[in-house]
């Protein structure tokens, strides 16, 4: 997908912070309800979703603040220690998607952003189903 904003991020695009504290605090909520998903997670979801919170305010090309703290991000070795099957990552982007759709993001930018979670998402699968 061929994608520009002129002089814009996609961060900027979708609204920046507040969009991405929205998204974040309509996501867990929904990880942690999930028969699925919620059995790789703690019981309290606060402190991974403020490390959501922190990785896509840089992966979307805000302030870096994710490796300001815990450095490189290396997502994929970072989820090695859970098994991600192709249908939990399935269950991950459906989730996502209900999220966006929950806080009224739409358009170019929230299709872009989607693009880009969805590879990021193939990218975690370390098992097959
Ligand atoms: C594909 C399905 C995915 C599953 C099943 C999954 C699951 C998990 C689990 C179990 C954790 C660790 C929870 C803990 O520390 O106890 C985690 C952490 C995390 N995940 Fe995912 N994840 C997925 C995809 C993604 C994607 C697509 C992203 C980014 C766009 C992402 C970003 C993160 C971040 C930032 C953390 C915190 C890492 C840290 O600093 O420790 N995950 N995920």
């Amino acid at each position: 997908m061929t994608f520009s904003f002129s002089q814009e991020s996609i961060y900027e695009a979708i609204g920046g912070e507040k969009t991405i504290r929205k998204l974040v605090n309509a996501f867990y909520p929904r990880v942690g309800a999930d028969p699925i998903l919620s059995p790789l997670f703690p019981e309290d979801l606060t402190f991974i979703a403020e490390k959501q919170f922190m990785f896509l305010t840089q992966f979307l090309g805000g302030p870096t603040i994710y490796s300001d703290v815990y450095g490189h991000p290396m997502m994929r070795a970072r989820h090695m220690p859970f098994e991600i099957t192709p249908e939990r990552a399935r269950q991950w982007l459906k989730l996502m998607k209900e999220s966006m759709d929950e806080i009224g993001m739409e358009g170019h930018a929230r299709d872009y952003m989607f693009e880009r979670l969805t590879q990021v998402a193939q990218h975690m699968i370390n098992k097959p189903e």
